[in-house]
């Protein structure tokens, strides 16, 4: 996107605001055949797995350009830029440093794929570099970054999407349209399931040689200095504290999410009653817990999470799923498919609702970044902003801060960002960074 265009943006944003109405550009302004000039440039840091998936997303688009990747993993670096030419004939500029990538003018948005404990600084950097963000979720490692990078986002004014994709599900969105209009009679439960057996980390390995090509420093950044070791690195990452929060927030920030848009709730929990423990007998290499069971008591209905790491079946043909019971029905849907079972009503002899099946849904990764796509030059708020990716992260990491400091039931004051009730769980707020990293300041 060039100046002109950033400018015309942004007077367009203030003489639309002006006048209380809501910006959006004419379509054709953006439509598919403009010039390579007008494409959005792109940056990718954090190049394996996910960050390149929806990088391959944007390209599909075509109405990106991708001027750069970087990956403190050469060896991820080259691959994946071999990739990007045979697949897109794209030759984006390679980095190993992050910031680097964020002093190009010509970058107008970054995707941020790295482990989660990376998320707050690189998206608070690019925001104040004037870069629109799509972060991968959870949003970030723990409560204190995320309320950070709320800040952020708003101070700089950017357009920022959380990777909490079923946001843009046409199954989720079918589920919240039925609910929302009373379909299912009033709303008394979400009971979420989540079993996985990659939840229970990898097989022990002994600590080792840092990998030909790997920045190991620059991988860890601002979590502890560590000898390396293969489990606690590409992929399995996500079992360790300093950088992620095992299945409860790889997969709760995005099905807890659900119980949450359901009312449209963009707070912390109230309240969190959690039992976490490990209780699978096999002999794995990881910090988070293997079993959970929580409940988010809400206003006039409950969220519940049963999580089960090391097992992978579930009800309803699905591993992972949300179950919305209300007066008149109850529906069950994952990312594929949703069903409407009806209450039956004894008086009129007829079912309490119209029974639906729906078994077409998909990924839903690929419309996420249409709307990003759509937001950074509309300048709209995306379907998931920073608000929602917070309350989401919230409540996956108290219920994980519950069962590292063993306290049964947390309460949470999301106006002043405290626990009520436990000093200990205060101490995991916000992370210690390792210098020279230091915490943003916003
Ligand atoms: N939305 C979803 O459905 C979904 C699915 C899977 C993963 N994710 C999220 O995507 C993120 C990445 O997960 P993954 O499974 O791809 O992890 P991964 O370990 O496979 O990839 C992370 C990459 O980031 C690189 N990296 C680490 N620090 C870096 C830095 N400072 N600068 C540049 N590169 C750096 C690593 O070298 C690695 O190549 C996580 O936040 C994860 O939770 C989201």
């Amino acid at each position: 996107m060039n100046l002109t265009r950033r400018s015309f943006i942004k007077k367009s944003t203030m003489a639309a605001s002006a006048m209380g109405t809501i910006t959006i550009l004419p379509r054709r302004v953006w439509s598919a055949s403009v010039a390579p000039s007008d494409k959005v440039n792109v940056a990718l840091i954090g190049c394996n797995n996910m960050g390149f998936g929806i990088l391959g997303h944007h390209l599909d688009t075509q109405m990106v350009n991708c001027v750069a990747l970087c990956d403190v993993d050469k060896n991820v670096l080259n691959a994946k830029a071999q990739e990007v030419k045979n697949r897109y004939g794209q030759q984006p500029v390679l980095y190993g440093d992050y910031r680097q990538v964020l002093e190009r003018n010509d970058v107008d948005a970054v995707i941020i794929g790295t482990p989660d404990h990376w998320h707050c600084l690189i998206m608070v950097d690019a925001c104040q570099a004037g870069k629109d963000v799509y972060v991968e979720k959870p949003m970030a490692n723990t409560i204190g970054e995320c309320n950070i990078m709320v800040k952020a986002a708003k101070k700089y004014q950017r357009v920022v999407q959380v990777g909490q994709q079923q946001r843009d599900s046409k199954v989720f969105k079918d589920v919240m349209n039925l609910i929302k209009s009373g379909e299912i009679g009033k709303l008394r439960k979400v009971n979420i399931w989540a079993n996985f057996n990659y939840g229970l980390g990898a097989i022990p390995r002994p600590d080792s040689e840092v990998p030909p090509g790997v920045d190991y420093d620059m991988w860890l950044g601002p979590a502890p200095k560590r000898q390396f070791n293969p489990n606690r690195f590409h992929g399995s990452w996500r079992h360790f504290w300093d950088y992620g929060g095992g299945l409860m927030s790889d997969w709760g920030v995005h099905l807890i999410d659900m119980g949450l848009w359901i009312t449209d709730l963009v707070e912390g929990p109230e309240k969190v009653i959690t039992y976490a423990a490990n209780l699978c007998p096999k002999t794995m290499h990881r910090d988070t817990f293997d079993t959970m069971n929580v409940i988010f008591p809400k206003k006039d209905y409950v969220i519940t999470w049963d999580m089960t790491a090391g097992i992978q079946q579930g009800p309803f043909d699905s591993s992972y799923g949300v179950q919305f019971i209300g007066d008149n029905a109850t529906i069950c849907a994952d990312r594929l498919k949703y069903r409407l079972y009806p209450e039956w009503d004894e008086e009129k002899k007829t079912p309490k609702a119209k029974a639906v099946s729906y078994d077409k849904g998909s990924e839903s990764h690929r419309q996420h970044v249409d709307n990003f796509l759509h937001c950074v030059k509309s300048r709209e708020t995306p379907s998931c902003p920073p608000e929602v990716g917070r309350a989401a992260a919230l409540h996956a990491h108290i219920s994980n801060i519950a069962g590292r400091v063993e306290q049964t039931v947390l309460e949470w004051d999301d106006v002043n960002n405290r626990f009520i009730n436990c000093e200990r769980a205060n101490e995991l707020i916000f992370p210690e960074y390792r210098k020279p990293w230091h915490l943003p300041e916003i």
